[in-house]
């Protein structure tokens, strides 16, 4: 890809440009780097941004720290959806999918950190549920809105985590899902698939599997993200799972790590906001601090496991959600 990225500095308060008449949906927008997101989209004048969580009091602590120092709050709506059901998941997106008429950019950044092996009220493994089935299903309901948005943006928030899954992921059953590999590896399987789940999307979409693309209906940017290693919440899941070995380490770390409003937003909103992405076609691309596309892992890059990663998800919806408004 000829470049012309002069550098890899994206300033939040300097680089987003002006968003008016912009219209983003934001999901985990109610603390750490979501938020961090959230303000930055608000503060370029955003027309309207749809706060994505579970959690009430904290999008209402969310909302007030809006208010207090990022600019006109009434223009973030909170939309309560629980990732962790389906069902709950499906009726937050298809009400939104009646009310939008444009979408200028989805922000997958929702996600559970390194922690317990659980399962969902679906009874899947949580960080699945969380990071990629549910919020699959976010995109899939929303691409027509998407797709009939002039240059809108799809970004997934992975990690470089991802470059550590298990050697054995598969993305081949129920079963392989829903068996207890340890905190880390649960966290970096999810981050995997977040990356596996894009590239087959974006590929599906330049096949016509969605409908012809045309310049009205066209394909959405689609990125994932990698924030870098942010001081936020996510480090607390990682001292439960660890007990002292994790507090110890969180200790030694913190310190080290970025923070989630000044810097950890900033790939996100680079792919999600900045020109540059349209003007060098920067699409499935894997994007690092603050605005580089690299290569992600050779795993990221399997075509067989991208596949069955989009069989799977549809098993998935299907048989939790029933009838879906899209063909996989
Ligand atoms: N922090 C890092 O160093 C780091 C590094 C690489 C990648 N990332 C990725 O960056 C993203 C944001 O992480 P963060 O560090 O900012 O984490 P965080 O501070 O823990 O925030 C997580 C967000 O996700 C939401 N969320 C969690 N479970 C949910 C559910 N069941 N339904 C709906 N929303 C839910 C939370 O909403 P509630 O208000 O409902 O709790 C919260 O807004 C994640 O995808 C993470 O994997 C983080």
């Amino acid at each position: 890809m000829a470049s012309i990225i002069t550098g890899n500095t994206f300033d939040p308060n300097t680089d987003v440009p002006d968003l008016s008449g912009k219209i983003y949906v934001v999901t985990g927008g109610s603390a750490g780097i979501g938020f961090g997101i959230v303000a930055h989209l608000l503060q370029h004048n955003a027309e309207k941004i749809y706060l994505l969580s579970n959690k009430e009091e904290h999008a209402e602590e969310a909302q007030q720290e809006l208010a207090n120092k990022w600019g006109d709050a009434s223009k973030v709506e909170w939309r309560k959806c629980n990732l962790e059901s389906l069902k709950h998941t499906d009726e937050t997106a298809r009400g939104l999918a009646k009310e939008l008429s444009r979408l200028d950019g989805l922000i997958c950044n929702a996600g559970l950190g390194v922690g317990v092996y659980s399962e969902s009220e679906d009874k899947l493994d949580t960080h699945m549920q969380v990071n990629v089935f549910a919020q699959a299903h976010l995109i899939l309901t929303l691409l027509p809105v998407l797709r009939k948005t002039k240059d809108s943006r799809i970004v997934s928030q992975s990690s470089d985590l991802h470059r550590a899954a298990p050697s054995s992921v598969k993305f081949e059953s129920i079963q392989e899902i829903n068996t207890d590999i340890g905190p880390t590896y649960l966290y970096n399987r999810t981050k995997l698939g977040q990356i596996l789940f894009a590239h087959e999307l974006y590929k599906r979409l330049k096949d016509g599997q969605f409908g012809t693309v045309t310049e009205t209906e066209g394909i959405p940017w689609i990125n994932c993200t990698h924030p870098g290693a942010v001081k936020t919440d996510q480090q607390f899941q990682a001292e439960e799972a660890y007990g002292t070995l994790g507090k110890v380490g969180d200790r030694i770390m913190r310190p080290f790590m970025k923070d989630p409003v000044d810097q950890g937003c900033r790939p996100a909103l680079f792919a999600a906001t900045s020109p540059t992405i349209s003007k060098e076609q920067i699409q499935d691309a894997y994007i690092v601090p603050d605005c580089k596309p690299t290569a992600p892992s050779s795993q990221a890059k399997d075509e067989t496991l991208s596949a069955n990663l989009w069989k799977l998800t549809k098993e998935v919806l299907e048989s939790n959600i029933g009838n879906l408004d899209y063909t996989m």
